[in-house]
């Protein structure tokens, strides 16, 4: 999830929100991927799992130990920096990194994976390389989990008269150079089920409360940085000055929707 705006991908942010990030990913769609793999016969042998877009190996810290049997884990990000903070982390039987960027991933990139993951990465990406990326799973034939992309909708309470101006104006701003933003989950739904995929999505929101002030005042500042980017006439000091001192009295409640999406591909014989 681009859940902000210009610093999404430095280290420092995403192990700022890496907590809130795992207790958001939809258990119901883990339960689901996990009954699938039950049937794959691969829990002696153990299984590959591709993380494309890993940041610094969130997501493998979070899923490896909820998977069943030994894991092989092949990290892609095109970020060399990133990918070295993952490859120390990830709490795999194995763990190699590859730097590539993912608008050229080819089926031949996940030879042998038998499962794809992602986190926070669809919304950052086109349709033409969310397209790539699912044609690439679809061939290699494997599920594939995509967790925690943006919905488009966030609620802040107390409400301010001007929050859906500032959300609006950040949903454009994720839309911004063809990417697709809010619209990614649905676009990946549809590209996988042309291919005869089907997706289940499950809802994965952040719930930002007291608890969480040092990430809700990162996001807050990201949010309305974003919104006033995309929207200059926007009031955007004086609107964050106010959230700020809501948030520093510890009240403010913030719920940032995204979404997760499975994709299984059919036992072979029904389609
Ligand atoms: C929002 S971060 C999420 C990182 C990690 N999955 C997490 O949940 O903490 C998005 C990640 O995708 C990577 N990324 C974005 N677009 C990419 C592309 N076209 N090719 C390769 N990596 C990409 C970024 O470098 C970054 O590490």
């Amino acid at each position: 999830m681009s859940t902000t705006g210009a610093s999404d991908f430095l280290p420092e942010w995403l192990a700022l929100r890496e907590e809130a990030d795992a207790r958001a990913r939809s258990g119901e769609t883990l339960t689901f991927l996990r009954a699938h793999l039950e049937h794959d016969g691969r829990d002696g042998r153990g299984r590959v799992v591709a993380d494309l877009g890993c940041g610094t190996g969130s997501l493998g810290r979070w899923l490896a130990p909820r998977l069943p049997g030994p894991q092989r884990w092949i990290l892609f990000d095109r970020d060399p920096g990133l990918l070295d903070l993952a490859r120390r982390s990830v709490p795999a039987a194995g763990v190699e990194t590859r730097r590539i960027d993912l608008g050229s991933l080819r089926a031949a990139d996940l030879d042998g994976v038998d499962l794809v993951v992602a986190s926070a990465l669809l919304d950052v990406l086109t349709r033409s390389e969310v397209d790539t990326l699912v044609e690439a799973v679809a061939a290699v034939g494997c599920p594939a989990l995509f967790t925690l992309s943006v919905a488009g909708r966030v609620e802040l309470s107390p409400a301010h008269p001007l929050d859906r101006a500032f959300s609006d104006a950040f949903n454009a701003h994720q839309r911004r150079e063809g990417r697709l933003g809010p619209d990614a989950h649905a676009a990946t739904a549809r590209s996988f089920e042309r291919l005869g995929y089907p997706v289940r999505a499950g809802s994965s929101p952040w719930r930002l409360g007291p608890g969480d002030a040092e990430l809700t005042r990162a996001w807050l500042r990201g949010w309305v940085g974003a919104a006033v980017e995309q929207d200059p006439s926007l009031p955007g000091e004086e609107y964050l000055r106010k959230r700020l001192e809501v948030c520093s009295r510890g009240g403010l409640g913030v719920v940032v929707h995204h979404t997760d999406l499975l994709a299984r591909p059919l036992p072979s014989g029904d389609g």
